[in-house]
């Protein structure tokens, strides 16, 4: 069974075909992903109408790409999956109505796929997939989530954040740092050459007994932090941002560990955006290491929004029986 996945919840148009197969995950047959990044740099953040407009320009012609790539016809196509939610609502329906209208046109089945969901199975799609259970931990820019992953569709909520999402911290910290959009990667390459003991943040929630996050905190020290330097910020920027990456990643790395003890667990997966963070790698790899954790994590493609997880999760909730694609000829999206 073929399944054509399209990813539009956000900034970047994805589209994926893949294949599953019997008795294992099912394979990645092509991808293709469009960054609308540039094009929101301008603004200083994600516009939502241009977003839109964006993807309705992408998606076809990407859809086009991938069935070349993998050497398909779109009537080789067996069920289509799109984003439902959760995320811009008009970005969401642009994808949403081409899946059901390619899924009208050619009397195929559809699915649509939570986001989150989508990022959870990501780690699936590498050559190293994980078993279950596992703890994930979900940290991309608009969730900061750990959870309890027994199998396709059974998830428990151990802990998530209050406020603002680690990706959110990463980016509104950027931007006070004059950064740009999106500031996480940007931030975390000018840490390399900052000192990440230079100044003292809070780490906030890291002592609170449970596994919930809190960043807004965090954001509001680097605002004011930032003041207080003046004119000598932009001699410490570097110092400031190490800081700030190390107080989230120290965050998110003890957090994980208390959720493994807690369930008795040795298997971990790490998806969302914040997932290609160089030092959350480093030290999520060192601490667990120590205690015989095994860490997956996607490929780095593909642990920014993209097509293939929410093509992967669709095969995958079917195959598991979770869920099956039916005949639609009307749609709708969940942007919450
Ligand atoms: O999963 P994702 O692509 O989109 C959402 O669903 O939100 O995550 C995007 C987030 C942004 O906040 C971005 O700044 C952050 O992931 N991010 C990073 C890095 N790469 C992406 N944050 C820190 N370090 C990185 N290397
Ligand atoms: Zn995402």
């Amino acid at each position: 069974m073929k399944v054509l996945g399209i990813e539009s919840s956000c900034d970047e148009t994805g589209v994926a075909l893949v294949e599953t197969r019997p008795a294992a995950a099912p394979a990645l047959l092509a991808h293709a992903l469009h960054s609308q990044v540039e094009m929101h740099q301008a603004y200083g953040g994600v516009v939502p109408e241009l977003a839109s407009r964006d993807h309705i320009r992408r998606v076809l012609p990407l859809a086009q790409q991938v069935l070349a790539q993998a050497g398909c016809q779109l009537s080789d196509v067996d069920v289509v999956a799109y984003t439902r939610g959760p995320g811009l609502a008009g970005a969401l329906l642009v994808g949403a109505g081409v899946a059901c209208a390619l899924g009208a046109a050619l009397a195929k089945p559809v699915l649509g796929v939570h986001h989150l969901e989508g990022h959870l199975l990501s780690p699936f799609l590498s050559a190293d997939p994980p078993e279950f259970p596992f703890i994930a931990l979900l940290v991309s820019g608009g969730h900061t989530q750990l959870m309890r992953v027994d199998g396709v569709g059974r998830y428990e909520m151990l802990g998530e954040t209050i406020d603002d999402a680690a990706g959110e911290a990463f980016d509104k910290s950027a931007k006070l740092l004059g950064l740009g959009y999106p500031g996480g990667p940007a931030l975390s390459r000018l840490a390399q050459q900052g000192d990440p003991t230079a100044f003292k943040l809070p780490r906030p929630l890291l002592r609170s007994g449970d596994l919930d996050f809190s960043f807004a905190g965090l954001k509001t020290a680097v605002l004011t932090q930032a003041k207080k330097l003046g004119e000598d910020l932009d001699e410490r920027k570097a110092d400031l941002a190490a800081s700030t990456e190390a107080a989230i990643v120290e965050v998110l790395v003890k957090k994980s560990l208390a959720a493994l003890e807690r369930q008795g667990l040795h298997r971990i997966v790490v998806a969302g955006g914040v997932g290609a963070n160089r030092l959350l790698r480093e030290q999520l790899n060192a601490e667990c290491a120590k205690r015989g954790v095994r860490v997956h994590y996607p490929e780095l493609d593909l642990c920014t929004d993209n097509g293939a997880m929410i093509a992967m999760a669709a095969a995958m909730r079917m195959q598991a029986g979770v869920e099956r694609a039916a005949p639609r000829y009307s749609f709708d999206v969940k942007p919450r």
